[in-house]
């Protein structure tokens, strides 16, 4: 599984013009890709998509009440049938905009109550990674963010692990550091939700990922796929990142 998270660049016209490039230059799929346009794109990027099975949907963010009194906000009923992926507690999120893993909680719980599968981002910021506790940070975010979330439910949900000081930095995380996470977070899942349950799971690699070093996460143990951020606008990047 390969997500493009396109963040707050393009509008609607390089949205569209970018699925037509990606269109062109990924002849056949071999995995599930997700492309996560802003919200105004949203709907224009849906309808280019309907007869394409190439690409699947995502939404960047959602508001984990259904209606209300939220200005500026989106809700799952809104995205519901548009979107069929949605990333929460991306770390950019986290930090830039205060949500903390009690409002993740409630915002993954949001996209399951509306039959949206969520891609949940987890990761260590440098300063926890020094100190030792990037395994404690993960596993926290993890219990907090999952609490509401039964087996039944779980299987519809994507881990992405995605070490803050490598998003967007360039600074790649060593593979074997990704192996132990993703085993230590593979292992969190089984505990929680026993072993049938966790292998339906994926669990993704983010940050920095570009054209020559994404071969390398997809061949670690226990990661399915990858999230990609700053590659994904490019279409011959991103193009690449989706043949391997
Ligand atoms: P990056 O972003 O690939 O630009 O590091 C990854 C992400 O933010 O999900």
């Amino acid at each position: 599984m390969i997500v493009g998270n396109w963040k707050m660049n393009l509008n609607t016209k390089q949205s569209l013009t970018l699925i037509e490039r990606l269109d062109i230059h990924i002849p056949s799929v071999r995995s599930k890709i997700v492309l996560c346009p802003n919200f105004v794109a949203l709907n224009a990027v849906a309808e280019k998509l309907k007869n394409n099975s190439k690409f699947v949907l995502g939404a960047q963010n959602i508001n984990d009440n259904d209606e209300g009194a939220f200005t500026g906000e989106i809700s799952g009923p809104m995205l519901k049938g548009l979107a069929k992926y949605v990333i929460i507690g991306h770390s950019e999120r986290r930090i830039l905009f205060s949500e903390d893993d009690e409002i993740i909680a409630k915002k993954v719980a949001a996209a399951i109550r509306n039959n949206i599968r969520p891609i949940l981002c987890v990761g260590e910021n440098t300063h926890q990674r020094q100190e030792g506790l990037a395994r404690r940070t993960v596993m926290d975010q993890l219990e907090e963010d999952l609490s509401e979330i039964i087996p039944s439910e779980a299987v519809k949900i994507t881990i992405a692990y995605e070490p803050v000081w490598a998003i967007g930095s360039g600074l790649n995380a060593e593979p074997h550091d990704v192996e132990k996470m993703a085993l230590d977070i593979y292992r969190f899942l089984v505990n929680k939700y026993g072993n049938e349950t966790a292998d339906k799971i994926k669990i993704l690699y983010g940050g920095s990922v570009n054209g020559d070093n994404a071969r390398a996460y997809l061949d670690i143990n226990n990661i399915n796929g990858l999230l990609v951020g700053g590659a994904s606008i490019n279409y011959k990047t991103f193009a690449k990142i989706c043949q391997f």
